[in-house]
């Protein structure tokens, strides 16, 4: 595919930092089979809408609504997706934390990282039994770690542009470095994830709302 059809920003920061993780969602895509997805704090990450036919982004850069009004990002979508039906791509160019008119509770799979809280702020959008999809980076792996309403269903391992998924050992994964407990409060305050002993480069949790 020429550089000239894929969309500009996409490109730039996606294409050329070799960074669209297209394996990643690929990997999610057959295992979970999900039919809507949600990603808070998107940018214009679109790969996902490669490997999921219903894709509803969120980010609040004043770039947003002129990338996905551009024709060229359907365009990209319609030559490079997986699924044989016609994608449909929601966005929402806002802050992930207002009320917007998404439908709650009705999403398979939600997408966080490197944007803040997500698993936290946005949770009322999946469905029971949906999952997340989030990296440590800001901390948000380790916020749903001690979120009653999460449970840790597998992680995903990067070696380079290979994604994999893992249910083994899930136990040894989350624990600190230094054997002291999660400190929610030090990560909300130092949007740092904690320092963990096992690293992985994603975290699956499975949503089972408590209350
Ligand atoms: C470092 S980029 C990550 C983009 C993408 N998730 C990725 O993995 O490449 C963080 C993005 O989160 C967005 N973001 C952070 N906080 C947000 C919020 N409260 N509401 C909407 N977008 C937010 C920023 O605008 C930015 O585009």
């Amino acid at each position: 595919m020429s550089d000239h059809s894929i969309p500009k920003l996409y490109h730039r920061y996606f294409v050329e930092k070799q960074d669209e993780r297209r394996q990643l969602f690929e990997v999610v895509a057959d295992r979970y089979h999900p039919q809507k997805g949600i990603y808070p704090g998107s940018f214009v990450h679109i790969t996902p809408s490669l490997f999921i036919s219903e894709m509803t982004y969120i980010d609040s850069d004043r770039r947003l609504s002129a990338f996905f009004e551009d024709s060229k990002v359907r365009e990209f979508i319609a030559e490079n997706k997986v699924y044989p039906q016609d994608p449909v791509i929601d966005w929402y160019q806002s802050d992930y934390s207002e009320k917007l008119p998404v439908q709650k509770g009705i999403f398979d799979v939600m997408f966080s990282f490197y944007a803040g809280f997500i698993s936290q702020i946005c949770k009322g959008y999946l469905k029971e039994g949906g999952i997340i999809v989030c990296n440590n980076s800001h901390g948000d792996s380790s916020l749903a770690s001690v979120d009653k309403d999460y449970q840790l269903v597998a992680v995903i391992r990067r070696n380079t542009d290979n994604f994999t998924i893992s249910k083994e050992n899930l136990d040894t994964y989350l624990i600190k470095k230094d054997g002291t407990p999660i400190n929610r409060e030090k990560v909300i305050k130092r949007m740092v994830g904690e320092n963990f002993t096992k690293k992985a480069f994603a975290y699956i949790f499975r949503y089972q709302p408590k209350s």
